[in-house]
């Protein structure tokens, strides 16, 4: 492990970030990246002062198509120019209605209704007001580790004190209970109170939770029985990245019909990282609870939500994932990427996740920090991040367009980090 790091961009890059963040300089020039003026092309990112990284994070998980796809950009353009100056709902009714089928037709119609929103926050915040206003219950179940974004309500929904400490406010109406813990889940719906369950079917920023068909199927049961709404918070993991079109469908659920969760929430992956979009799928009965009653049709939603270059970059970027098969590349990538951490480093590193959904654990019984490892391979040309919620756990997200070649490059360079 190298012990001196010098990046050498340190004092350019706080004065870079002054106005904005300077805290973040210290973040960067601990990795030694200094991104500014940084190029992408496909899987990888060239710095400014020419080094090649091979992107394993692929803007946490937005960038399925990779850096620069040629179609994305030539097809994104046009409708760029075609954009008037509007928001919805005047103007790009047709097109909404499109991505909204096209998802609709993605989750095999298990759902009749999408609302657009702009961030995966925003959506989740929405699904629990569509799950609230529904249920007319007050209260939120969410799993300790899970990260469910950082607005007010959604920063306390995450399961994890480390964004809320700061905050003289809590709701007192959100429990976090471990996933394994069903004797305390049932505990907390039993009284009847919860409006929603919200859950990770496979973790982004926590590689601490892996539902299974069964615990999924358990806890969507429980969620039925109890008259609780069960939302999937597909942010990270939905649109392919699991090697399935939803993370629900990775973790087997898709054969169990009582196991589909009653919303789902998507985001990250949905316009390739070009623009803000998100999205959650429901069912009829939820949405009307919300905007079905004479004068509530503007009663949820915001100014840039399902704005009309979203959409359409929404529709481009879905159009090509599904056309050049990368849902299916996803899946076998990630087997591979599996086979290979098998085959080269045995129990030194443990893989956990579905798809290009991954994060890799040291073998606790070895004398590595992960921060060691996240920075060596940085050195060695692989770009990656430590879990937030699991810092001892690396997170792998690259873009659904990896190939064989690209699983090398990061073995190899896993393999060197593991070394030095
Ligand atoms: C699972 C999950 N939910 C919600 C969010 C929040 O999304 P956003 O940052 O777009 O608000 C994230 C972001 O990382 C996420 O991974």
């Amino acid at each position: 492990m190298k012990s001196d790091r010098e990046s050498g961009h340190g004092a350019g890059q706080r004065t870079r970030f002054d106005p904005v963040n300077p805290y973040w300089a210290s973040f960067l020039d601990q990795a030694g990246l200094d991104m500014t003026g940084a190029r992408g092309d496909g899987c990888y990112i060239e710095t400014a002062d020419g080094r090649a990284l091979l992107d394993c994070l692929a803007g946490f998980g937005t960038a399925n198509l990779g850096h620069a796809h040629p179609a994305l950009l030539a097809r994104f353009g046009e409708a760029l120019q075609r954009t008037s100056l509007n928001v919805f709902p005047f103007e790009c009714a047709d097109a909404q209605r499109a991505l909204a089928e096209k998802l609709l037709a993605l989750s095999s119609r298990r759902y009749q209704k999408v609302f657009f929103a702009t961030t995966g926050a925003e959506a989740v915040e929405s699904a629990v007001k569509f799950a609230m206003t529904s249920t007319q219950r007050s209260d939120v179940v969410s799993f300790r580790g899970s990260f469910h974004g950082l607005s007010m309500f959604s920063s306390f929904v995450t399961g994890n004190p480390f964004w809320t400490e700061a905050l003289p406010w809590k709701p007192g109406n959100v429990h976090h209970v471990d996933a394994a813990n069903f004797a305390a889940l049932e505990d907390v719906l039993s009284s009847r109170k919860v409006a929603a369950v919200v859950f990770e079917p496979v973790a982004g920023s926590s590689s601490a939770q892996h539902w299974t068909a069964d615990t999924s199927a358990r806890l969507a049961a429980l969620c039925r029985a109890t008259g609780t709404k069960l939302i999937a918070d597909e942010v990270y993991c939905g649109l392919g990245r699991t090697g399935t079109w939803f993370g629900i469908d990775a973790i087997g659920t898709n054969g169990v019909a009582t196991a589909a969760p009653d919303m789902i929430v998507v985001s990250k992956g949905l316009t390739g990282g070009l623009v803000p979009l998100s999205a959650v799928l429901m069912n009829d009965g939820d949405f009307d609870a919300v905007f079905g009653a004479p004068g509530k049709a503007k009663v949820q939603g915001s100014t840039f939500g399902g704005n009309r270059l979203a959409i359409h970059c929404g529709l481009i970027v879905l159009d090509l994932v599904e056309h050049g098969r990368l849902v299916e590349n996803a899946a076998a990538m990630g087997a591979l990427i599996g086979e290979r951490i098998g085959e080269r480093f045995g129990s030194r590193l443990t893989l956990h996740g579905q798809g290009l959904a991954l994060s890799v654990a040291l073998d606790p019984q070895l004398d590595i920090s992960m921060t060691d490892v996240w920075l060596d391979l940085i050195d060695c040309g692989v770009l990656a991040m430590p879990n937030s919620a699991s810092p001892d756990s690396l997170r792998l997200s690259p873009p659904l367009i990896f190939g064989m070649n690209e699983v090398e490059v990061l073995i190899d360079g896993l393999d060197e980090a593991l070394q030095e």
